[in-house]
């Protein structure tokens, strides 16, 4: 059975199945976190990132927020106009998506590591270019590694295509167990379209049980 804690969010993610196999992964024992004075350097390199032109636009960068020694990392694509006022990824609508979906795998925000692609907002939410990726995805290489978390929860196709260096459909990507540079990697579909598509919540919580049985069991 989930506990009792999930259910609300479960309910909220429009998800009527309790089965729960093993402690949530957040749980456990953690791996060593990064060193501070590197970690301080890779915000401070983001915060001053002129490398594509959406430095032009932003308010401010979004680099990640949660644990620095988290057991799971989830990866988004972009900020939208509510992180980047604010500073942090997923706060939001989807984001509020988002935490109802840790929720339901009993995990806090602080607990586990989220970041996205882009570090800054694309102009009136547009799809990130290819250029723009290529320019900010060493930042989230950068994070993943020094993280080092047990699995990656890729949200959408951007985050998964980024991180497999694909350009295979959501449709193909989800269902299997990815790896990144060693570490599993679950793709599924990203909060926000399961806002326009609740239908599809039930099958994003197939991916993130998949996701918590390779995170308890790897
Ligand atoms: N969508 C994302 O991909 N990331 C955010 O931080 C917010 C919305």
């Amino acid at each position: 059975m989930e506990s009792n804690a999930s259910r609300p969010w479960l309910e909220a993610m429009g998800i009527t199945i309790w089965q729960r196999r093993s402690p949530p992964a957040g749980a456990g024992a953690s791996n060593a976190p990064p060193d501070a004075g590197d970690w301080g350097r890779l915000e401070a390199e983001v915060r001053g990132c002129t490398r594509c032109a959406l430095h032009a636009g932003r308010t401010q960068t979004v680099f990640g927020v949660g644990s620095h020694s988290a057991q799971w990392c989830f990866v988004g694509e972009a900020p939208g106009a509510e992180e980047d006022r604010r500073g942090e990824p997923f706060v939001g609508r989807a984001g509020r998506l988002l935490d109802a979906m840790l929720a339901a795998l009993g995990l806090e925000r602080r607990e586990v590591f989220i970041a996205n692609v882009l570090k800054c907002r694309p102009p009136g939410n547009r799809d990130p270019q290819p250029s723009e990726v290529a320019s900010c995805l060493p930042f989230l290489r950068a994070q993943i590694a020094a993280v080092r978390p047990r699995i990656i929860v890729a949200l959408g196709r951007f985050a998964a295509q980024a991180l497999l260096t694909t350009d295979q459909p959501l449709g193909r990507l989800r269902g299997a167990i990815h790896e990144y540079e060693g570490i599993p990697m679950v793709v599924t579909y990203h909060p926000a379209y399961l806002l326009r598509r609740p239908a599809d919540k039930a099958a994003a919580w197939a991916d993130l049980k998949r996701a918590r049985e390779v995170a308890t069991h790897e």
